[in-house]
């Protein structure tokens, strides 16, 4: 495992290896502990979309674990491969520093950053993925429901990176996965079927949130409107409604956790009621965040 960018290019055995690092890490600093396994080591950390999460939770994992990270902001690189190639910039980076962390609009950039950088590269969020996001949920599932396998997870809303690395993580981990979009913003049927492949009967995608809903122990959402697409907002907002978590959609299924990876649009695609409510995990999974970045560059960047 040389970089971290997708959840379905990992097995389940690594995937369960970096949640075991990541909890025992967070038992650790929890009890006033520290592991600076990261002493004298550099993560430079790319932009070009904003972060207030990602960016902190992995600088503040640096420092943890004894390293430092470089917050590299949208308008210090603008558009990755614009200035100049991404494949000379993963090279000149990987001569400075011990791992890359970057959030991208095209999910391209990353595997091209990672073909060419002789250190690891980690996805802060792509177009098309938001895998060290669905990581840390299920470190907070864990945490909630004491398992993974076996449980039904209810994502309601856009079919977007989150909702694909959702899918990914609920089949490596044995879970089902039911999938609420508006159509037109369906989850890729190549996703779905990927997901069904890696764990047959995993994952369904309906129109109907009530349907997806019923039986599940996670209720899933996230914004709308993605980072890049705010001139479709009008148009998103009035395609989506219907697709709110609120409190009558929680009336089909009132014992699941609620999950939000943020920020939260409060009376879009979650009510306020609900995101304040006591079936509301969203800050323990804000949390986790951090736990798992931990976890994460104490697998990739140690060992080097
Ligand atoms: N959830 C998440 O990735 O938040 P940020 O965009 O603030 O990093
Ligand atoms: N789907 C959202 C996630 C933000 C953390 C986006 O890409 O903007």
């Amino acid at each position: 495992m040389k970089s971290f960018l997708t959840i379905n290019d990992c097995t389940t055995d690594q995937l369960n290896e970096l949640l075991t690092i990541s909890h025992d890490l967070k038992k650790l600093y929890k009890n006033g502990g520290r592991d600076l396994c990261l002493a004298g080591k550099v993560l430079a950390m790319l932009f070009e979309k904003t972060s207030l999460r990602t960016r902190v939770s992995f600088q503040v994992a640096m420092y943890d674990l004894g390293g430092m990270a470089m917050y590299m902001k949208p308008e210090d690189i603008g558009v990755i491969g614009q200035r100049e190639p991404a494949r000379d910039m993963a090279r000149v980076f990987a001569r400075y520093v011990d791992g890359i962390m970057a959030r991208t609009f095209s999910h391209e950039t990353l595997i091209e950053l990672d073909r060419w950088a002789h250190v690891p590269v980690i996805n802060a969020l792509s177009d098309w993925s938001h895998p060290c996001q669905a990581m840390a949920d299920m470190m907070t599932i864990q945490e909630h429901l004491g398992r993974l396998e076996g449980l039904k997870l209810a994502y309601v809303g856009d079919g977007n990176n989150v909702a694909r690395s959702l899918a990914f993580a609920c089949a490596r981990f044995k879970m089902t996965y039911a999938i609420a979009s508006p159509a037109g913003y369906e989850l890729d049927a190549e996703t779905i079927d990927a997901a069904n492949r890696i764990w047959p009967g995993c994952a369904e995608q309906t129109h109907d949130p009530v349907a997806a809903v019923k039986g599940a122990d996670v209720i899933y959402t996230d914004t709308w409107v993605s980072m890049g697409q705010e001139a479709e907002k009008e148009k998103r907002v009035r395609d989506f409604a219907g697709f709110a978590v609120d409190e009558n959609l929680m009336r089909n299924a009132p014992n699941a956790k609620v999950m939000h990876c943020l920020p939260a649009y409060r009376g879009y695609e979650i009510s306020d009621g609900v995101a304040e409510s006591p079936n509301s995990v969203i800050f323990d999974q804000a949390e986790n965040r951090l736990h798992f970045q931990r976890g994460l560059l104490k697998k990739l960047l140690c060992r080097r």
